[in-house]
């Protein structure tokens, strides 16, 4: 009986709520025939508690437990007790240094390795993982778990070494709760995992967690704050709490990395300026960085936003940016540090779309950094977000990589989904890394990929690689949602190894995530792989940018917020035109901060591949696309078929329940959003297509745009403490209006009749706001029967950015599938308004089998 438990528990896949990640160590079938070619000792060499190959051990000793179910014992060896490691059935983990020293005839047959490259060789169960470093021992124990993790358990070799030697993340956590982004500015899962109301948090389990995730995909270490720092971060008190978060990192060979306020010195300090050229102030930073080392003697540096979006920096004084990273890298060099500038440079005040034409804040970047290529001390490296705006569904990759020949460059890659979707819609998006990776700049006429240029094979230079702005927070899923964390995952993997394909990638972590069961790697494959092109297809293509709300959250449709403000990311859309012309002869010039081939490219609409047209060209909504189909139709297909594939997501997710792997609470967690992202992709179809149907009053060859026969519109149903309410923007409401309660406290009904509905079998859709101001109730019934009823409560459900308005960002859609409705009979709504939520209803679709509109 015992035993027939026993299997049945077996069977079904244990509950899963994320915090393990791709480290699951999950047993696998073929557990019984890699046991014995498992080793019997596990033997670490010059280990000391705490260090990462002390970790490396009770790492593999755990998955060598959890996968295959065998208890392996850690055995702590120096290298003083020669020979005793070497038994053929050991798995010895430790430095090429350590080995050698009791093994010197060994030397001759390891690889060379370069800083955390690491050497593996498994054979007849003797399994030996050198690292050129502690580190690099640690990431070969976790690519040996990962191997066995899937299943292979057979004998290799492998020599790898990292592309890169900067892999960081960024956090962009605020030392206080609250302000306009929460505790973690565009982060989507939740508070700080650091932080807390102005302190380090005193229990810091997760930082270490967190530090384990990284280190098993080669990321070597993390910026914790915001890059709009806190002064207040370098208070003596948090200093200390500093340095336990880089004790919690340490086990893993995960460095501390620090973002600073420029105006530190005269905010924190107290002195009349933060001229970085002024010994008073060059001493305060001294102090600082001096006091920092105290207490974290291996910090990795720093990260510095200046002179951006109102961060005060070294032009204040009318210094170079150069200027104003050396001064930090000065009081770094004695230390080991090295500093990250960030190249997001520009000013969101001063550019006026009205009265210059040539106006363009993607200039920024080149613009300032002009002349300073020779400038940097050589502890500095500058950071470039991979497109010259701000991490849109697609833009060129910035020129100023191809400008920086003598300094070292890091590419800033955005793992949170600021304007991707906000980890609620599903976005893979190593596919785009990769492209921007692979993108050929032609510097001199020769190959210079972006991948070559911040490696420094290029332009040979020491420093250079990859930042990622990753926003984990307090939420068991990390991110917010299970399959976004495909994209950390893919991020270190591609910072290691700039050649890794991007699906071979996503199909281990399927693998390690949920099962290798066949089924389970096709659909998540199938729809991770469809996910970014449907992404841009509904949010924004033809190099249009994302066409979200620029000026609130960046989740939602809003494509008028573009224009008309200083921030810059304009579209130029008029009645009968689109797109910003970059180029030379006319436009801003952009494109020819280029190398001569790839300027002549982007020059002409006809060289410029058409998902960048309206990058860098104003065109008619009537220009043939190469394509043929003109500008304008292009838009409202593109946005038709984007959504229809996302509809395609929770039915192929559906596929896989109770598949291997698929635990319920996945399952549950992920179809939600799925569903979720289903419905808001119409809402971005519809938004964005009415707005430039609006604008260019050219219709839709297809006759979808603006005319949708299976709705009703709530504000054309009889009204009973509801009233018509006039959305802003217009587009975010089908028919530009929708109903709200009359008050906030007494209840709303609309009601039709069905009198144009056959008898049968519906799919019953219903179109209303979830805002965030209360959790208002709505009933929808056919007949007397309540076919549903449900809360305005996603606010607590998605973690992306929420809203207190009607509008794109709330927009959202319930789907009542196979709901028996009789001709005649009458459809009710009954609404029920919370705090300030008047349970806004937009229209209801009534759809027959097949058809979803
Ligand atoms: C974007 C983002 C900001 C962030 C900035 C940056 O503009 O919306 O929240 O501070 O980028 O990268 O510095």
């Amino acid at each position: 009986m015992r035993s027939l438990l026993l299997l049945a528990a077996v069977g079904l896949a244990a509950a899963e709520d994320g915090l393990n990640a791709w480290l699951r160590y999950a047993r696998i079938d073929r557990a019984g025939h890699c046991q014995g070619k498992l080793p019997s000792t596990i033997v670490t060499l010059n280990a000391t508690e705490g260090s990462p190959v002390y970790t490396a051990g009770q790492e593999l000793s755990k998955g060598f437990n959890g996968i295959v179910g065998k208890k392996v014992d850690v055995d702590s060896i120096t290298t003083s007790s020669r020979g005793h490691h070497s038994r053929d059935t050991n798995a010895t983990v430790g430095t090429i240094a350590a080995y050698v020293d009791s093994n010197p005839g060994a030397a001759a047959r390891l690889p060379e390795l370069i800083d955390d490259g690491f050497y593996l060789s498994v054979s007849h169960g003797s399994i030996l993982i050198l690292g050129q470093n502690e580190r690099g021992a640690l990431y070969g124990a976790f690519h040996y778990l990962s191997r066995l993790a899937q299943g292979d358990c057979s004998d290799f070799t492998l020599t790898s070494n990292p592309g890169a030697p900067i892999r960081w993340v960024n956090q962009w956590d605020n030392m206080q709760d609250g302000g306009t982004h929460g505790s973690v500015e565009r982060g989507y899962g939740g508070k700080s995992i650091f932080f807390w109301d102005g302190k380090v948090r005193d229990d810091l389990t997760r930082a270490g967690q967190y530090a384990r995730l990284l280190a098993s995909i080669g990321i070597n270490a993390v910026v914790v704050n915001n890059v709009n720092a806190d002064p207040k971060t370098l208070t003596p008190a948090n200093m200390d709490g500093l340095a336990r978060i880089a004790n919690a990192f340490r086990p893993y060979g995960v460095q501390l990395g620090l973002s600073l306020n420029f105006a530190s010195p005269q905010t924190l300090g107290g002195l009349s300026t933060f001229d970085p050229l002024d010994q008073s102030v060059i001493t305060w930073w001294q102090g600082i960085t001096d006091a920092l080392y105290q207490r974290i003697p291996d910090m990795v540096g720093y990260l510095v936003k200046a002179n951006s979006e109102g961060q005060p920096g070294p032009m204040t004084y009318n210094r170079t940016l150069a200027d104003g990273a050396n001064m930090f890298a000065r009081t770094l060099k004695p230390h080991g540090g090295i500093i990250l500038f960030r190249a997001f440079v520009y000013d969101h005040r001063t550019l006026n779309q009205t009265l210059d034409w040539k106006a363009d804040r993607a200039n920024a970047a080149v613009h300032y950094f002009d002349g300073l290529d020779d400038k940097f001390d050589d502890n500095v490296a500058i950071q470039v977000k991979y497109g010259p705006i701000d991490f849109q569904v697609r833009e060129p990759v910035s020129p100023l990589f191809s400008h920086l020949r003598k300094t070292g460059s890091a590419i800033e890659l955005q793992i949170s989904q600021e304007y991707l979707g906000q980890q609620a819609h599903l976005v893979y998006l190593a596919p785009m890394w990769k492209e921007i990776l692979d993108f050929d700049f032609r510097v001199d006429g020769k190959p210079s990929t972006t991948a070559d240029i911040i490696s420094g094979r290029r332009f040979p230079r020491k420093l250079g690689g990859f930042a990622g702005v990753v926003n984990v927070g307090t939420n068991t899923t990390w991110l917010g949602s299970h399959l976004a964390m495909s994209n950390l995952y893919a991020y270190g993997k591609l910072a290691w190894d700039a050649k890794a394909s991007p699906e071979g990638v996503l199909k281990e972590w399927i693998r390690l995530t949920f099962s290798d069961d066949h089924k389970v790697i096709d659909v998540i494959t199938k729809m991770s792989m469809a996910s970014w092109p449907a992404y841009e297809n509904y949010s924004g293509n033809l190099g249009i940018q994302t066409l979200t709300d620029i000026l609130l959250g960046h989740y939602g449709p809003n494509p008028a917020s573009q224009d008309g403000n200083p921030w810059g990311q304009w579209t130029r859309a008029d009645a009968d035109s689109i797109g910003m012309d970059r180029t030379v002869w006319n436009g801003t010039g952009f494109a020819g901060q280029y190398p001569p081939e790839i300027a002549a490219k982007y020059e002409k609409p006809e060289t410029t591949p058409d998902n960048l047209l309206l990058w860098f060209h104003h065109v008619p909504y009537t220009h043939k696309l190469k394509s043929g189909k003109t500008v304008i139709q292009h838009f409202y297909d593109a946005h038709y078929e984007g959504s229809a594939t996302a509809q395609t997501f929770p039915q192929l997710w559906r596929k896989l329940e109770g598949r291997p792997g698929i635990d319920k609470e996945r399952f549950e967690h992920v179809l939600y959003r799925l569903v979720y992202q289903a419905g808001h992709s119409l809402v971005w179809r519809d938004s964005i297509n009415m707005f430039y149907f609006n604008k260019s009053s050219i219709a839709d060859v297809h006759g979808r745009v603006g005319n949708h026969p299976y709705r009703i519109e709530a504000e054309a149903m009889t009204l009973q403490g509801y009233k018509p309410y006039q959305v802003s923007p217009f587009e975010a409401a089908s028919g530009f209006r929708c109903i709200v309660t009359e008050t906030n406290s007494t209840q709303g009904t609309a009601s039709t009749v069905l009198d144009k509905v056959k008898t049968g079998k519906y799919d019953v859709a219903v179109n209303y706001y979830d805002m965030a101001l209360g959790n208002a109730t709505w009933e929808l019934y056919i007949g007397n029967d309540r076919v549903g009823k449900w809360k305005g409560d996603l606010e607590y459900n998605l973690g992306r950015a929420p809203s207190p308005y009607i509008d794109g960002q709330t927009a959202t859609r319930i789907t009542f599938p196979g709901v028996k409705i009789k001709k005649g009979s009458t459809l009710k709504i009954v609404g029920t308004p919370d705090g300030l939520e008047p349970a806004p209803v937009d229209y209801i679709s009534i759809l027959p089998e097949g058809i979803v509109d």
